[in-house]
């Protein structure tokens, strides 16, 4: 496989993504298809992974990670857009991880009331996830993603060579997205070239979109393993990553969908192999109690009416809302746990 394309039907918000090596290399013709007339070049990275859009440009240079996710690196982007002029009639690409790619959307999507963005994620996890779909948020002290709108690409880039340089939990990160994609309709994508895995990640994550955009019903099947996942994440002090919290979610999943009888073991047993074969973590830290992780799920933010998951059942993947807390106790204490 070369390059695959895989597109995201959302009328006259629709838009592409490109995956392969040096797909990079597509930025200029993308810039023109759009028709903007200089653009603001927003990354992490170093300025060398920046490709000439084609356009007059100025590369702007922002922290990532969690800590600087905030409306003060929005302001600062914002801020380097006015000092370049950027007009109506110009564009935004970003150049990053996932942290980059949801503050240049909102940046883009707040300056002059919205500019065009074009996203060349360069984190696994960014690939298959962030930069598709159009959500963009920045942190606040209380919490994660609180502030944000949805903003649709013009276009997304993911190109895999920037892949080279990512560090081993970078990997495991977006590892743990790709693995809860088997669960939700991808099918089994263990084996396949890591491309392939990446365009299914995001064709399953653009059909869901395109059903629902803002997240009103269908769009909370990308939460499955996430309820436990985000509860993990504070509980450990975000010490488990995103990633590695949703592998450790989604066999939680399966264990919770079998003690509900809404799967048999054999399927159950698929969540664990599933996110074994990535070299995913599978055990709950021994430090992190059950009462502590319950209290963070009723904050789940599907969690309107009692406890909710996203589990598998006979006809796949739903929302299950009202799961009993005892059950999810039970499971919960009868989870492996790992000494770290
Ligand atoms: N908008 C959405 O729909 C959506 C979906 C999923 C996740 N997210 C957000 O994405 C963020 C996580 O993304 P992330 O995991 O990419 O985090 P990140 O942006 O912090 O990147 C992780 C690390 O990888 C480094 N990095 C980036 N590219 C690299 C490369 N090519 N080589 C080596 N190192 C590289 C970064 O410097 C950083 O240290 C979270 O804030 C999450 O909320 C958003
Ligand atoms: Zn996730």
């Amino acid at each position: 496989m070369d390059t695959a394309v895989v597109p995201v039907p959302l009328g006259d918000r629709s838009y592409a993504v490109e995956i392969g090596p040096g797909v990079r290399a597509r930025l200029p013709e993308v810039v023109a298809e759009i028709g903007v007339r200089k653009v603001a070049v927003v990354t992490s990275r170093p300025v060398e992974e920046v490709p000439d859009p084609g356009v007059p440009y100025t590369v702007v240079t922002v922290p990532d990670g969690e800590e600087h996710k905030t409306v003060a690196t929005v302001e600062r982007i914002c801020l380097a857009f006015a000092e370049f002029g950027l007009t109506r009639l110009d564009g935004v690409v970003s150049v990053g991880g996932g942290t980059i790619t949801d503050m240049v959307g909102l940046a883009a999507a707040l300056f002059h009331r919205g500019l065009p963005v074009v996203h060349l994620p360069t984190t696994l996890l960014a690939q298959v996830d962030a930069s598709v779909g159009g959500k963009t948020a920045v942190n606040l002290s209380c919490g994660k993603n609180l502030v944000g709108v949805y903003w649709q690409p013009q276009s997304v880039l993911c190109d895999t060579d920037y892949l080279r340089t990512l560090p081993d939990r970078e990997w495991t990160n977006g590892y743990g997205e790709i693995a809860r994609c088997h669960f939700i309709g991808a099918g089994d994508l263990r084996g396949l070239p890591l491309e392939e895995q990446i365009a299914a990640s995001v064709r399953l994550k653009a059909s869901i979109v395109t059903a629902d955009e803002r997240d009103d019903g269908l769009r909370h099947l990308l939460n499955y393993g996430h309820t436990l996942g985000h509860a993990l994440e504070h509980a450990s002090d975000f010490r488990v990553r995103h990633g590695e919290a949703v592998a450790i979610g989604t066999v939680f999943a399966g264990r919770l969908a079998r003690a509900l009888g809404r799967i048999d073991d054999a399927r159950a047993d698929e969540h664990r192999e599933v996110v074994a074969h990535y070299g995913l973590p599978l055990e709950l830290p021994s430090d992190v109690d059950t009462e502590r992780l319950i209290a963070l799920m009723r904050l789940d933010k599907k969690a309107m009416s009692g406890l909710t998951f996203v589990l598998d059942g006979p006809s796949g993947a739903e929302l299950v809302t009202g799961v009993r807390e005892d059950v999810v106790a039970t499971v919960l204490d009868a989870m492996p746990r790992s000494g770290r």
